[in-house]
């Protein structure tokens, strides 16, 4: 009864505490599988950011649960973000469920776990749900080393948990609480783990990063405990490659720019959500920054790294979002020039500032304007994939790809995808790589013939 599989909807923030809640129960002698038919145990990871992902989870737990009544001994449970969303109500509408547990309690599942198991071995009545919602003070510092022993090339790691920004859209300040910060050292020594066996790039993780350690740590020289943190890491020997996600325009001083010309570990790409062009939107969605301030960062950012790589997040279809508003978003997202981008049609959430708005922007407008987003994207991201045939660059191979015989997944300091023909020796090393071939999402190349590696592929 030990064989258990964890499906994870959503952001990384999730990918990363499933992949946290998989090595604690490793760690108790659980082994996990990768699928949900081979499995005793399924665990529903959840996100709440928009109704659709909600809803995909709990028609995934729904038909789950007709296996449950089959075998009563099948153990079905729901953590993270919908769980601390949906809390009881879940039980209500998925009485089958045996574990619901909210985002700040998933170092509690192995436990929960457990018992369920004693209880259920026991033979007697089938025990009740257990539901674990509750604040769990300093519950940043639950999130311990997720260290396993397979090799993770590339590695998320969550510097703070929670969201004080008040954006009206919103609902992961709900969900994930209230901001704190790891502590700088504990941070630190899991990537210095990490890289001792064998990561190569980290991503540090948080709702907004350049946030981190505000209210608990000092500036020092001026720098934020964010840049402090950076620096840190950098010097990790073995961590090659620095990534951080998300970021907010509000607090991108100056010092967090100046990294990018003086750390070359720190890659030359950002995720930098933008959310809409229209001053008056933002000023709605209580995003505190008007479009010529977010463009001004990205302008100084270019200024220090002209090759920088840009990603954002826009909403389309917040309530009383005009053609005029939308027509701001599409000139200011076409003369940024985003390399990738996460298009969000607007959803209505629970308990947010915007909830009272309805959703008054009709579906096949939103529609449309995501559409014309993509259109712009795609054309971007093409150019500048295609600008890239005939360079070398170096690449970081991660694994072998979905499709195709030897061929291996890699991506650029740029993040951009790249697909190779090598050998399975090559991941979790770097290559230089020549670009034959582009898609607006990939580039495929050659490596570049050097000594042994390459003639083995
Ligand atoms: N509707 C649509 N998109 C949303 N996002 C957050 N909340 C909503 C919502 N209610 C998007 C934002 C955020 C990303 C993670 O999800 O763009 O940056
Ligand atoms: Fe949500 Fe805004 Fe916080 Fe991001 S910054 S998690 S969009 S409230």
């Amino acid at each position: 009864m030990n064989r258990v599989y964890i499906k994870t909807y959503g952001c990384q923030m999730n990918e990363r505490d499933s992949d946290a809640v998989a090595a604690m129960l490793r760690g108790k002698g659980y082994s996990l599988v990768d699928n949900e038919f081979d499995a005793d145990v399924v665990l529903l990871n959840t996100c709440s950011v928009r109704d659709q992902a909600e809803q995909k989870a709990i028609g995934k737990a729904g038909h789950l649960a007709k296996r449950k009544r089959k075998d009563p001994n099948f153990i079905l449970g729901i953590m993270g973000c919908m769980a601390q969303n949906r809390g009881d109500e879940l039980v209500d509408k998925l009485p089958d469920l045996d574990l619901v547990v909210g985002t700040q309690k998933f170092h509690r599942v192995p436990e929960h776990l457990d018992s369920m198991i004693a209880t259920l071995q026991g033979q007697g009545p089938r025990p009740d749900t257990i539901v674990d919602l509750a604040e769990e003070l300093d519950s940043q510092n639950t999130i311990k080393s997720h260290v396993d022993d397979k090799l993770q090339v590339t590695a998320f790691v969550s510097i703070m948990q929670g969201c004080n920004m008040k954006c009206s859209y919103c609902i992961v300040p709900k969900t994930r609480g209230a901001e704190r910060a790891r502590p700088m050292d504990e941070i630190v020594k899991e990537i210095k783990e990490l890289a001792a066996k064998g990561t190569r790039e980290v991503t540090l993780l948080g709702q907004i990063v350049n946030q981190y350690g505000i209210r608990e740590f000092p500036f020092v020289d001026k720098k934020s405990p964010f840049v402090q943190l950076l620096e840190k890491v950098h010097e990790i020997d073995g961590i090659e490659r620095i990534r951080f996600t998300s970021p907010h325009p509000v607090g991108f001083k100056d010092d967090l720019i100046e990294c990018y010309g003086r750390l070359p570990k720190l890659c030359e790409y950002l995720h930098f959500p933008m959310q809409s062009g229209s001053d008056r939107i933002l000023k709605a969605m209580r995003r505190p920054y008007s479009i010529e301030k977010f463009r001004s960062i990205i302008k100084k950012m270019r200024a220090v790294r002209p090759d920088m790589y840009i990603s954002t997040d826009v909403i389309v279809g917040f309530p009383g979002e005009t053609e005029e508003d939308f027509e701001l978003t599409r000139k200011h997202f076409e003369e940024i020039g985003f390399d990738m981008a996460y298009l969000f049609k607007y959803s209505v959430r629970p308990d947010t500032t915007a909830e009272p708005l309805g959703d008054p922007v009709t579906k096949e407008q939103k529609e449309e304007r995501n559409q014309i987003l993509l259109e712009i994207l795609g054309k971007r991201s093409l150019e500048r994939n295609q600008a890239l045939v005939g360079t070398v660059e170096e690449v970081l191979f991660e694994g072998p790809a979905k499709k195709g015989e030897n061929m291996f997944l890699g991506r650029t300091r740029g993040n951009r995808v790249v697909l190779v023909k090598a050998s399975p020796r090559l991941v979790g090393q770097f290559a230089p790589v020549k670009f034959e071939r582009a898609t607006a999402s990939t580039l495929f190349g050659e490596l570049v013939l050097e000594g042994v590696e390459a003639q083995s592929a």
